[in-house]
């Protein structure tokens, strides 16, 4: 038996979407990438959503087009790609701790803010969501930029309202091992806000001014009012090239149908094994949770824990890097508070799959297995 952490769920469907593409002789940038994003944004409740090739460049162009400047507050624990837009962005990270339900430590974020501090940067770890009326509290009375990273929590919710729709801007994955995949790779910035929406999709798209959408040529009406440039390639922004492709798009419309189901299922596969487990993390009161993982801070250390686990076919994964003020690429990046109990995380904790495609048996395995450790 192998019990996968994560598993892609599609089928005949999909294929067939994918193939729709490859028979419209379009590849990127054109109706379906623009129905993806129409449909998302509907299904998350919020205006705009801008694709993208990957979680990680959701979060570096979100991060450069909220033009944030001094210090962010971001917690340790986490995903680089979180955090590395902050650093590219020439912007100083603040790491704070997180509690052992992984979620931000927001004593902390008060006493992190100084006269330098202009915004807040940080994931739902593994999908688990803080006190977000305390959260939006600090925000508005320090004036602060927020920035929700939401790769792993598609579908939380706090107090019934989606995680997402809190910040300026929120950012999504479509890797795999994620709510829902677009073929392989991709990703999303969300937002209400039209001059954000703009922005970033000027960055995703070479820095241009343009924005005209698939298939039109010159929406603003003044494409030659200002020879000799073409406003089709106006640069006012620095930008890169980090569009989802055509193929990308028409999988993830169709992964967008099946993405409730999935949720629930998440949801009853965290239930059935955090009732028969111990030391499991846990949603506070208020947060309604779509699990990414199942994850566990052990007594003692995850190393021989994880290897056990491993060795009975159950897939395994540290909470993404743990510390990341530990990691060589972070050494002399920002400045850090009390990060204790991020320590302890890393060093105790780990997480298997709650993924919708998990039978009866392999979470009763699981179970035994887990409870062995
Ligand atoms: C919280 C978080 N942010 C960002 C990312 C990066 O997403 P991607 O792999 O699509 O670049 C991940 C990936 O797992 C993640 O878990």
């Amino acid at each position: 038996m192998r019990i996968t952490y994560a598993k892609a769920i599609y089928d005949d469907k999909e294929r067939q979407a994918v193939l729709d593409v490859f028979d419209s002789g379009w590849f990127s940038g054109g109706k379906f990438t623009q129905e993806f994003e129409e449909k998302l944004a509907k299904w998350w409740g919020v205006k705009y959503a801008v694709s993208v090739n990957s979680g990680s460049s959701a979060n570096f162009i979100a991060t450069q087009a909220l033009k944030m400047e001094g210090e962010v507050i971001t917690p340790a624990l986490g995903f680089p790609t979180t955090v590395s837009g902050l650093v590219y962005h020439n912007l100083t990270p603040v790491f704070v701790d997180s509690d052992e339900n992984l979620l931000i430590d927001l004593d902390q974020v008060e006493k992190a803010i100084s006269p330098l501090t202009t915004g807040i940067v940080f994931a739902h770890t593994l999908g688990n969501v803080c006190d977000m009326d305390r959260l939006m509290r600090i925000i508005r009375d320090n004036n602060l930029k927020l920035l929700e990273d939401c790769c792993d929590a598609v579908s939380s919710k706090w107090l019934d309202r989606k995680v997402g729709t809190f910040g300026d801007l929120a950012t999504v994955s479509f890797y795999p091992a994620h709510h829902l995949t677009t073929f392989g790779e991709g990703g999303a910035i969300l937002t209400n806000d039209l001059k954000l929406y703009r922005e970033c999709v000027s960055i995703r798209d070479w820095g241009r001014d343009c924005y005209c959408k698939a298939g039109q040529d010159n929406a603003c009406g003044h494409r030659f009012s200002h020879p000799p440039f073409d406003h089709k390639y106006y640069y006012t922004r620095l930008g890169m090239n980090l569009k989802m492709t055509e193929a990308q798009a028409a999988f993830g419309i169709v992964q967008l149908d099946r993405l409730d189901g999935f949720v629930q299922k998440r949801k009853e596969n965290y239930k059935y094994l955090s009732s028969r487990v111990k030391n499991v993390v846990k949603s506070i009161k208020g947060a309604d949770v779509s699990w990414f993982a199942l994850p566990i801070i052990a007594e003692s250390e995850k190393e021989p824990i994880m290897a056990h686990l491993e060795g009975s076919g159950i897939q395994t994964r540290s909470i993404f890097a743990g510390n990341l003020t530990r990691h060589p690429a972070f050494y002399k990046v920002g400045r850090s508070l009390d990060l204790s109990t991020t320590d302890k995380i890393m060093s105790n904790g780990f997480f298997v799959g709650v993924h919708p495609d998990l039978t009866k048996d392999e979470l009763d395995y699981m179970v035994s297995k887990l409870n062995e450790v």
